[in-house]
């Protein structure tokens, strides 16, 4: 397939979601919370711009925190905070950068449009632009679902997580489970599938593998990565899980399960 394809024309708002089989998915509502991936500026949840042509297009800039380094201790302390942010996540923005720089049809993307186009990619550079993609748009996604008010988890999304787990809790130990269970490097996420109306599914994914790799939306994530937690719980990865709910941001989650696509039935 010609590159020249693959131009900033052919982007609208929204359209790179889901994998490129779900793109044609019409959708019953318009969305709202960013994509996973997007790394627009920080704005109120109402107001924040979709992907496409955004200003956080290839080549890509590591995205601010919405929170100080130690906003989220002690649950997250500082020192990893920062080495996370800071060193990890800058080294997958450099990486995918690096790879996409002698590939300029490729520039002015969103990461997410870039990940689900990612079969069209050079072969050079198509394991490294999963990989260091991969990794700038789940931290970017990650960053987001954390905040140091967290809210309450409350309403519709509630209501589902009790309808397909049978409580909160059992959602909570099955969460855990998976990301405790899971062999290495990855990402412990809740998801939907908008070609199942919506239906939430826990899963993990390995290394920097996404959801847009299996056409799921993102509703939460958390980095089982050691760089994560290892300073502060070491070995102790299922207690880095406990810990986590405490600064998940369930206004932002909710915000994204409110406006998730759904494949229309009619
Ligand atoms: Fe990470």
């Amino acid at each position: 397939m010609g590159l020249r394809n693959v131009g900033r024309n052919k982007i609208t708002t929204g359209e790179y979601l889901l994998h490129p089989l779900l793109q044609s998915l019409p959708t019953e509502t318009s969305m709202k919370a960013p994509p996973l991936g997007s790394d627009a500026p920080r704005q109120p949840l109402a107001t924040t711009p979709m992907t496409g042509d955004q200003p956080g297009s290839a080549p890509f800039q590591l995205p601010p925190l919405s929170y100080g380094y130690s906003d989220l201790e002690p649950v997250i302390d500082t020192e990893t905070m920062k080495l996370h942010h800071d060193h990890h996540h800058r080294a997958y923005v450099k990486g995918v950068n690096e790879a996409l720089e002698k590939y300029p049809e490729w520039h002015g993307l969103s990461i997410e449009a870039v990940l689900a186009r990612a079969a069209e990619l050079p072969a050079d550079i198509r394991k490294t632009v999963h990989n260091m993609g991969g990794g700038h748009a789940n931290h970017d996604f990650f960053w987001r679902v954390l905040a140091a008010n967290s809210g309450a988890l409350q309403g519709e999304l509630q209501k589902a997580l009790t309808r397909e787990f049978g409580s909160f809790d059992e959602f909570r130990t099955r969460f855990e489970a998976a990301g405790t269970k899971h062999f290495g490097s990855g990402w412990a996420m809740l998801v939907a599938d908008p070609q199942a109306d919506g239906k939430l599914q826990i899963i993990s994914l390995p290394n920097q593998d996404t959801p847009i790799d299996l056409g799921k939306y993102a509703l939460l994530s958390c980095d089982l990565w050691e760089h994560a937690y290892y300073l502060k719980y070491h070995d102790r990865r299922a207690e880095w899980l406990k810990s986590w709910w405490e600064i998940v941001n369930w206004d932002y989650v909710a915000e994204r399960f409110a406006n998730l696509p759904r494949k229309k039935t009619h």
